[in-house]
């Protein structure tokens, strides 16, 4: 949520800055800004709207200077206009400052601010830091940082810089990340290593309550008390792994990431499945063996689709460990204070692992003195860092704002740590070789269920203009129903809902109508004949009815009004097949309805804001 990417060098600062901003920009993309000096004359540029608006700003008023700092806005506070746009100025222009996160106390400070006669230029939070750099700066901008972050309550992902200090940046971090880059041509700073890729060798990564200065030559961390603290760069490629960024020849991040799932499945399996002990093995999950013995509960905790992934887990779980497992919505799960005895380990699932709820509720079980641990697929996240052990999906970089490979992989990674806690418990050697075997069927079958492409078009043009549609699905399928129903609304603001197929009778069967397409996910398995039932009830009201279901099922198709037939695969597999066409069928009615699939309104990939 919001990006950050600030320069100190030998090159030109703007071209810099707006590169990396495009890598950002699915972060946040409501306005974007930067400031660039020259000696000691700052340069601002702002525009409302998308980057691109800023391009065109810089085209006809371009941004002189070998340092930099810039930013990319998802709005929290004030609407999405050029005076709201960071980089925000003090009052005297001698400070710039871009910030994520949100100043939870910044009226109480205005007010102040105010009534020492300063005048406020925005409606947002973040000038009050600003105006407050300012205030304490005597010639040392990284104090005057530090004294300024005393004041403030809340989270913030900070780069400031002043005329009085030409080629320095200044960061801080509290709550939203913050990395330093360091390249042949200058000093980079950063909300995400990602923005770096190409520019910085290596990375630093702030922790919490850390700041920091860097120029062209040399960069420094400190604490609060503005000790040096040792800190370590790391190679960016181990960061960033081989994945190809950019869109390559697909029209949209989200449809090249959709199509990716056959490669990041095997990657996330990569390694990790062994058949001589028919279980699987993760490198960083720091679990002893008598811990994990000793471990007879899982609280998941995630948000948005990797809480649908956590719901997929919690089935999971009990299937092939029978491990209880409660699954809770990570905003939630920070504020309750849940009886959680010893033998509970706690699983942040999170494919940014920035998520600021998921993160948060982690460090509460964490205080608490939990295991906890993390499906993370972000590398060297702030939740990869902090929990106590965990699982990299290995799922290359997600830019789409619509999840879709990094749900198959944590569906794929919580499959195999089903069997690996399984196999310290009742699953036999030849059951958990049953698993290890239909996982690595799974990349294969994941490219044929792809084929399913033309038809999922051909159905889109037919409901395209729906205004609601309901996903409906049973046991495994019933959280692959709330995901589909989220990435249809999420990317073509379309209604929809998903819901447990016999729970629909208990209310929203009320909304079935001739123009209200219900998805059922029906391939065969157990509660086959249910979900049949269900079907029919949905029919026998007028409502049309989409099938994702087996091959050549005569049975749905004698119903059904249009069928997308999927592989079979056992069912504890059949949240991952079935969430194929569900992420098609959202791309394809976004794409009709002329949506920004890669970057939908109000949304941002990464929501690093409670
Ligand atoms: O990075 P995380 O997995 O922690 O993100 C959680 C949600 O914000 C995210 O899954 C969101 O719901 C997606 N936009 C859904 O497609």
């Amino acid at each position: 949520m919001c990006g950050i990417i600030g320069f100190t060098g030998s090159r030109e600062a703007a071209p810099i800055l707006v590169d990396g901003l495009k890598r950002l920009e699915y972060r946040g993309y409501d306005s974007a800004g930067l400031i660039t000096g020259t000696g000691s004359s700052l340069h601002l540029r702002r525009r409302a709207g998308r980057l691109v608006e800023l391009e065109k700003l810089l085209a006809t008023q371009p941004a002189a200077g070998t340092y930099g700092i810039s930013h990319t806005r998802w709005a929290t506070h004030g609407g999405a206009t050029d005076a709201n746009a960071h980089p925000h100025l003090s009052a005297d222009s001698t400070i710039a400052v871009v910030h994520n996160g949100v100043i939870e106390n910044y009226l109480q400070l205005k007010k102040q601010l105010q009534a020492d006669g300063v005048q406020f230029r925005s409606e947002t939070d973040t000038e009050v830091l600003a105006h407050l750099i300012a205030h304490y700066y005597q010639g040392d901008l990284l104090l005057a940082v530090r004294k300024t972050v005393e004041l403030v309550k809340g989270t913030y992902g900070l780069a400031v810089v002043c005329k009085h200090e030409p080629g320095v940046l200044v960061g801080a971090r509290l709550g939203s990340p913050l990395v330093i880059g360091l390249g042949d041509d200058g000093n980079y700073l950063a909300s995400d290593a990602s923005a770096l890729a190409g520019y910085a060798d290596k990375v630093v990564y702030l922790n919490d309550r850390q700041i920091c200065q860097l120029d062209a030559e040399s960069w420094v961390i400190r604490n609060q008390d503005m000790d040096t603290v040792d800190a370590t760069a790391h190679d960016i490629q181990h960061y960033l792994g081989d994945y190809d960024a950019g869109k390559g020849d697909y029209p949209h991040f989200m449809l090249k990431e959709i199509y990716e799932q056959p490669e990041a499945l095997a990657n996330a399996m990569r390694g990790r499945l062994d058949d001589a002990d028919a279980t699987a093995h993760f490198g960083g999950l720091n679990l002893t063996a008598q811990q994990l013995r000793a471990t007879d509960r899982v609280i998941m905790t995630a948000c948005g689709t990797s809480y649908h992934a956590g719901l997929v887990g919690e089935y999971l779980f009990e299937e092939l460990a029978r491990m209880p497992v409660e699954v809770e919505y990570a905003s939630e799960f920070r504020y309750r204070n849940p009886p959680i005895d010893r033998s509970t380990v706690i699983l942040a699932i999170t494919q940014s692992g920035e998520t600021a709820d998921t993160l948060a509720a982690m460090r509460e079980a964490k205080r608490m003195g939990h295991t906890s641990l993390a499906i993370c697929n972000a590398v060297g996240s702030s939740i990869a860092r902090e929990a106590c052990g965990g699982v990299y999906l290995h799922a290359g970089p997600e830019i789409g704002v619509a999840s879709t490979k990094a749900f198959t992989s944590q569906c794929a990674v919580l499959t195999m740590l089903a069997l690996y806690f399984g196999r310290t418990r009742h699953l036999s050697a030849p059951q958990g070789q049953k698993v290890i075997d239909e996982l690595r069927a799974l990349p294969d079958v994941i490219r044929q269920t792809l084929r399913c492409h033309d038809r999922v078009k051909d159905i889109a043009r037919k409901y395209a203009d729906m205004r609601n549609c309901l996903y409906l699905g049973r046991q495994y399928l019933y959280p692959a129903a709330l995901e589909g129903a989220l990435k249809l609304k999420e990317i073509s603001y379309v209604h929809a809902e998903g819901y447990a197929a016999a729970e629909m009778k208990h209310g929203p069967i009320a909304l079935v109508d001739a123009d209200t397409p219900s998805v059922f996910l029906v391939p065969r398995g157990q509660v086959f004949d249910k979900v049949m039932s269900n079907m029919q009830e949905i029919k026998a009201r007028g409502g049309p009815v989409i099938a994702v279901c087996s091959p050549n099922d005569a049975e749905v198709a004698h119903i059904a009004d249009d069928l997308i037939p999927v592989p079979d695969v056992p069912e504890y597999l059949q949240p991952i097949v079935c969430s194929i066409p569900l992420q098609l069928l959202a791309y394809e009615i976004a794409l009709l309805k002329g949506c920004d699939v890669d970057k939908p309104r109000n949304l941002a990939k990464s929501v690093t804001v409670e």
